[in-house]
């Protein structure tokens, strides 16, 4: 099963991609979280990306597409995959698009997470992220067990460099105008489901699972 995670930055996708993961014993595939390990690491990658990702802006499609496009090859993804963060632009969705029409495959559902913006800001600052496994959580909504440190692996939990009010506000603003013309792209394709994303992630999780099977 391939599936396409679509929402504004903090809409729950990482969020919900890690429990269809564990569910459908499928990679998750975060294409944020592949440049912050590159970050972390001190990468020529990294490096590159941060100076997009610290204004709020898109990383250049030539460089995201041969990351992504590199990773899904691996052995792990033979039996399909759960992309968050990938496609995010047009030209990427069409990359993908036709590298997977190459080898006869295709995407099975986009899955939208349908949050406004009003309720953005206000998780985005209680947000706090794994930089090593990549879980999130949020101090009020999905607090960790002991304040500060990752239940699934124990490291230390940050606030993100990009989760500053107003790097949010520009990233809210680069998805309206790059992102989310990726919601009709994927209608007009038949494979779009739209979820809401206000509910509670449990919620939100039940209705994924009820559009998989
Ligand atoms: P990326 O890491 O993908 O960030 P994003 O899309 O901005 O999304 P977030 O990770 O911020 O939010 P999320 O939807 O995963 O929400 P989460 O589950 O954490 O990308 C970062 C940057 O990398 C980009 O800005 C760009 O520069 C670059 N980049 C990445 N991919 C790229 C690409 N393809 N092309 C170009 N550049 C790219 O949830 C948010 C918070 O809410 C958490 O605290 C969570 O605990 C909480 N929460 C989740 N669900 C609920 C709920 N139902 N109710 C209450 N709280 C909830
Ligand atoms: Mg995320």
């Amino acid at each position: 099963m391939k599936i396409i995670m679509l929402g504004a930055p903090g809409a729950g996708k990482g969020t919900q991609a890690k429990m269809i993961a564990d569910k459908y014993s499928i990679p998750h595939i975060s294409t944020g979280d592949i440049f912050r390990a590159n970050i972390k690491n001190g990468t020529e990658l990294g490096m590159e990306a941060k100076k997009y990702m610290d204004k709020g802006q898109l990383v250049p499609d030539e460089l995201t597409v041969r990351i992504l496009l590199d990773r899904v090859a691996k052995d792990d993804c033979s039996n399909g995959y759960v992309l968050d963060g990938f496609p995010r632009t047009i030209p990427q969705a069409e990359v993908l698009d036709s590298e997977l029409t190459k080898i006869g495959d295709k995407i099975d559902y986009a899955i939208d997470v349908d949050v406004p913006d009003e309720n953005i800001v206000n998780r985005m600052s209680g947000r706090r992220a794994c930089v090593s496994c990549g879980a999130t959580y949020h101090i009020v909504h999905i607090p960790p067990k002991q304040q500060g440190i990752c239940d699934k692996c124990g490291s230390e939990l940050i606030l993100r460099d990009d989760d500053a009010p107003e790097t949010v506000l520009k990233r809210l603003k680069v998805y309206h105008e790059q992102t989310q013309p990726l919601i009709d792209f994927y209608s007009k394709k038949g494979i779009l489901k739209t979820v809401d994303g206000t509910v509670d992630s449990a919620d939100v999780f039940k209705a994924i699972t009820a559009i998989l099977g």
